[in-house]
């Protein structure tokens, strides 16, 4: 049986959940510092109102958040229990991450049409959703969220996004993209993941299937998205809209997983560029 040991801190309702609106509730999740909150926020309200919250620059972290600036080195292969554990945590607080990002995104940009910020709400819900996978795997391993010190890698790069083209073109477009190529990786770290959490294989294949398609669907959001703000979605549109110092480099692995790439929506000759991408040599 696995077992999730973190209860409300507090007695009193939640942050999220004594939010009146969209935007309160976004603002209340990221500078939260209650982990069972920032894991399982309360559902947000279905009232929307620019109340002119400034979208904060760094997210509240738990105290059982060890947050440190420069990362513990990733374990090359998980062929032992330490190193898978070391892996899932360090995903675990990706997506932890990109949830609180999406909840930033819809606050720095109120004027970006609603259907958009909608977009990024229900991303934000899978994102958390994600983060329980990974730490149901975690608990597996008699691991917890905090047994290991993190890094803030994506929000110290992600609220130089000046536009939400940028930021879509940093997220969705980049960083989640190129999390597909991640993808297979994950797949060999959570072989029976998905069984566990359904008890059954027919329904735990349906639920690694849709986290799948999933991140396919979060990619494709920045297609569509990319191309509604700036006309269409070109390679050097895309790498210019990346805030300094990020380049196409980190926003591919190898190889570059060009069937999930094309289902998103990306063209042919942008995953070519992409694929091609090579960094200028210093003068
Ligand atoms: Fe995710
Ligand atoms: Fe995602």
């Amino acid at each position: 049986m696995i077992v999730v040991d973190d209860a409300p801190s507090q007695l009193s309702e939640s942050a999220t959940a004594s939010a009146r609106t969209v935007e309160a509730w976004a603002h209340a999740y990221i500078t939260t510092r209650d982990l069972h909150e920032k894991l399982m926020p309360a559902p947000p309200p279905g009232q929307w109102r620019d109340e002119g919250l400034v979208a904060p620059l760094a997210p509240g972290r738990p105290r059982a958040l060890c947050v440190v600036r420069k990362a513990p080195r990733m374990p090359r292969k998980a062929g032992t229990p330490a190193a898978r554990a070391k892996l899932l945590h360090t995903f675990l607080h990706h997506e932890l991450q990109a949830a609180e990002l999406m909840a930033w995104a819809l606050l720095a940009f109120p004027t970006a049409p609603r259907p958009f910020r909608q977009g990024l709400l229900a991303i934000m819900e899978d994102e958390l959703r994600h983060a329980a996978h990974y730490r149901v795997a975690l608990a597996d391993l008699g691991v917890a969220y905090g047994d290991q010190p993190v890094r803030d890698w994506f929000w110290e790069r992600v609220p130089a996004c000046r536009s939400p083209g940028s930021f879509v073109a940093t997220l969705g477009l980049g960083l989640e993209a190129a999390n597909l190529e991640h993808t297979a990786r994950g797949g060999v770290l959570l072989p029976d993941l998905s069984r566990r959490l359904r008890g059954g294989d027919e329904a735990g294949a349906l639920l690694q299937e849709q986290s799948g398609r999933e991140e396919v669907a979060h990619v494709a959001f920045g297609v569509r998205w990319f191309e509604a703000f700036r006309g269409s979605l070109r390679f050097e549109d895309w790498s210019a809209a990346l805030p300094p110092p990020l380049s196409p480099l980190l926003m591919r692995g190898t190889p570059v997983a060009r069937g999930a790439r094309r289902r998103a929506g990306m063209s042919e000759a942008f995953v070519d560029a992409l694929e091609a991408w090579r960094p200028r040599p210093a003068a």
